[in-house]
Order: structure tokens, then C-alpha cells, then sequence
């Protein structure tokens, strides 16, 4: 038995109605012993009800689960070893910090004597060391959401499933807790499977991404991969900020925009109906003017946004297409925005050349 088949898990064609909504629509997917995966999507995209069917709180109209060569399709909540963190964090607010922890290790009927040490130690892997006496009303939004991390990693489960664990918490608090869920996921080893709706946030954390679109999984990759490679135009447009583009075939490895030609280091997708989909960090202002192989487009500046850590410019093609782009908040870099009215060029590199069909 390799290690996938001890540990990993593996959903296979999970089906989920309700009535008449299909919430879920014949989802396969591996997870490897250890990874970390966020479910992407928008909201009602089926992100929860696929966490449902691996903690066992929904059980699908057709499809299994699957823990190395155990089928747990039907297996209730607390037979699947599972820690679950909840975006409201489900804490008990008469409990102190080490009940609320300890109270993961009651359920399971793990020796008394254990308790203290297993509640400290989990408590220390969050970082509220000698917390445990504190009451729940007396902690931030950030220690909670600490607290039922550590309910969830005290009985050192193989698999934890979050579900939107940190979108209750405000912006700065959730980037760094970001930072720490992933020094969490190395020290722990687990599997963990976590629901987001934050783009920013599956890339910044996880080993893969899947995302999902009306019950359906429409790509599932490394952050890289579907940040540089996405499958369609769904992905293109959810993830970073792409404007999308109409664009036609110009022989194997290149796309017309208007009455320009860009060369793309990519096999284009089927069909005719293309959309080029260019990040806003990608369009480099008079980039590599000296370079032959990057592509070239003419505009002209409309408007220019100052929004701190970097600028956005807005920009028309000659047919009046408007294109966006991203410039660093240096001064060096500032100094090559042209004035709103001026025209200017912007290099595109082929390998940056993102086409999906529309
Ligand atoms: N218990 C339920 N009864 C009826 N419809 C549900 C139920 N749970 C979810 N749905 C529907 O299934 C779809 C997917 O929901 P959900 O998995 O919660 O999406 P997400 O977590 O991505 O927002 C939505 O259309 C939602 O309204
Ligand atoms: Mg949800």
C-alpha cells in the first residue's frame, strides 16, 4: 500500500440534489496524503456541499468517498477522524480556551490524563500558549478563530476541512493568518481541505486550487498553473485581474486584436471564438523595446487610479477597447506613466499571452 492509499482521499463522481438545484454536479477529485487544497468558486458554486460529503454532513445522491481503501461514503461525522473549522467558529461560549479545546478530545473518549498536555500543545501550535483559562468573550476575532483551530488539530486528525475560516476576520488579520495556516499545514502534516471564496487566498495558501462553477469543477491545478494556464474563460476572468478581449485565430500561434497580431507561446484552444485574457500586472509600459519576440500594443492613457502599493492605468486601443494594467507605486516606475491623453506602448510577452475560448 503506497502512501496515497493510506491517507489520501479521493471523492469519484459525487452527485448532489436538492430537489430540483443540482449543488453538486459529478465531482472526481484526488487529494494526496498532506496536501492542501482550497475549494474555489462563487457563492452557491457547491464549495460546501462538497466539504459536506468529505466531513459526512451531507451524503451525496450518487458518487463515493473514499480514505485510502476504506469507502466512507456513508460513514457518520465523528467515525472519519475529521477536524472541522467553521468561519463562525462554532466555539462554546460558557467554556473557557482549554474547555472548548479539550471538549474534541471528550467526544473521542481519550484518556483524562492526557487532556492538559494535548490542550497546551495545541493551543502552542496556534500560538495562544497559557490561554486556556481565558472565556471566549474575553478573545479577539483572530484568537477565536485560533481557539477552533486548535479544537480542530488537538486530537491530530489526518484531515482537517475549513470552510471559510478566516473571511469573518478583517483584511490584514487575514493575510496573516493566512501565513500561519500554511506554517500550520507544515507542521502538522495534514491533509486539509479549505473552502474560500478569496482568490488571493487559495493561491496564497494551497498546494492546489479547484475551482468550481455551478456544481461543476472546471479546473484543478497548482496555484501557478491556473494563475498562468487557465482552462477557460470562467477561471481566466475569476482569477487575478484579466481584462478579457475578443479576439480572432491568425494561424497556429497567434490571435488578431483589432488590427494588431499577437503571437502567443501557447497551443490555442478549439473554436473560433477566442478571448485573450491579459492580467493587469502583464502589460509592461514600453517593456523591452529592443526585444523583437514581445507583442506590441499602441494605446492611449484614459485614466490613471494612484491606489498606494501600485497604480492602475486605464488605457484605449485605437478602436476604443479599453485595457487596464498595473504599474509598482515606485517612483521609478511611476515616472513611465504617460499623462491621461497621452499614447503610449505596451509590450506583452508571448509566454504571458493568455488565449481561452469564449
Ligand atoms: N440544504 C439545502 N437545500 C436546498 N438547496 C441547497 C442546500 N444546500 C445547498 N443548496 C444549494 O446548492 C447550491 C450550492 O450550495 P453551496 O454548496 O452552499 O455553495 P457555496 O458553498 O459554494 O456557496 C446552491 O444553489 C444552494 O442554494
Ligand atoms: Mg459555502
Amino acid at each position: 500500500m503506497d502512501a496515497r492509499a493510506k491517507t489520501g482521499v479521493s471523492i469519484r463522481s459525487a452527485t448532489k440534489r436538492y430537489g430540483a438545484v443540482t449543488a453538486l454536479d459529478d465531482v472526481s477529485l484526488d487529494i494526496a496524503p498532506g496536501e492542501f487544497v482550497s475549494l474555489l468558486g462563487p457563492s452557491g458554486s457547491g464549495k460546501t456541499t462538497l466539504l459536506g460529503i468529505l466531513g459526512g454532513f451531507v451524503q451525496p445522491s450518487s458518487g463515493s468517498v473514499w480514505v485510502g481503501e476504506r469507502d466512507i461514503t456513508f460513514a457518520p461525522p465523528h467515525k472519519r477522524e475529521i477536524g472541522i473549522v467553521f468561519q463562525n467558529y462554532a466555539l462554546f461560549p460558557h467554556m473557557s480556551v482549554g474547555e472548548n479545546v479539550a471538549f474534541s478530545l471528550r467526544a473521542r473518549r481519550e484518556p483524562k490524563s492526557t487532556w492538559a498536555k494535548r490542550v497546551a500543545d495545541a493551543l502552542a501550535m496556534v500560538e495562544l500558549k497559557g490561554y486556556e483559562d481565558r472565556g471566549i468573550h474575553q478573545l479577539s476575532g483572530g484568537q477565536k478563530q485560533r481557539v477552533a483551530l486548535a479544537r480542530a488539530i488537538v486530537f491530530q486528525p489526518q484531515l482537517i476541512l475549513m470552510d471559510e475560516p478566516l473571511s469573518a476576520l478583517d483584511k490584514q488579520l487575514r493575510e496573516t493568518m493566512q501565513i500561519e495556516l500554511r506554517r500550520l499545514h507544515r507542521q502538522l502534516g495534514a491533509t486539509i481541505v479549505n473552502v474560500t471564496h478569496d482568490q488571493r487566498e487559495a493561491l496564497t495558501m494551497s498546494d492546489r486550487v479547484a475551482v468550481l462553477k455551478d456544481g461543476r469543477l472546471v479546473q484543478i491545478d497548482t496555484p501557478e498553473r491556473l494563475y498562468d494556464r487557465p482552462c477557460d474563460a470562467f477561471v481566466a476572468s475569476f482569477i487575478g485581474e484579466a481584462t478579457m478581449l475578443d479576439v480572432t485565430r491568425a494561424g497556429d500561434d497567434a490571435v488578431r486584436l483589432g488590427d494588431t497580431i499577437l503571437r502567443t507561446a501557447h497551443p490555442l484552444p478549439r473554436g473560433e471564438k477566442l478571448l485573450l485574457a491579459v492580467q493587469t500586472e502583464k502589460l509592461v509600459i514600453d517593456g523591452d523595446a529592443g526585444h523583437a519576440n514581445v507583442n506590441r500594443l499602441s494605446c492611449r492613457v484614459t485614466e490613471v487610479l494612484y491606489q498606494g502599493e501600485s497604480l492602475r492605468v486605464f488605457a484605449a486601443l485605437p478602436d476604443g477597447t479599453a485595457i487596464s494594467l498595473r504599474q509598482p507605486g515606485s517612483h521609478e516606475a511611476r515616472k513611465r506613466i504617460p499623462a491621461p491623453g497621452a499614447s503610449m506602448t505596451v509590450a506583452l510577452d508571448p509566454q504571458d499571452t493568455i488565449v481561452v475560448s469564449a
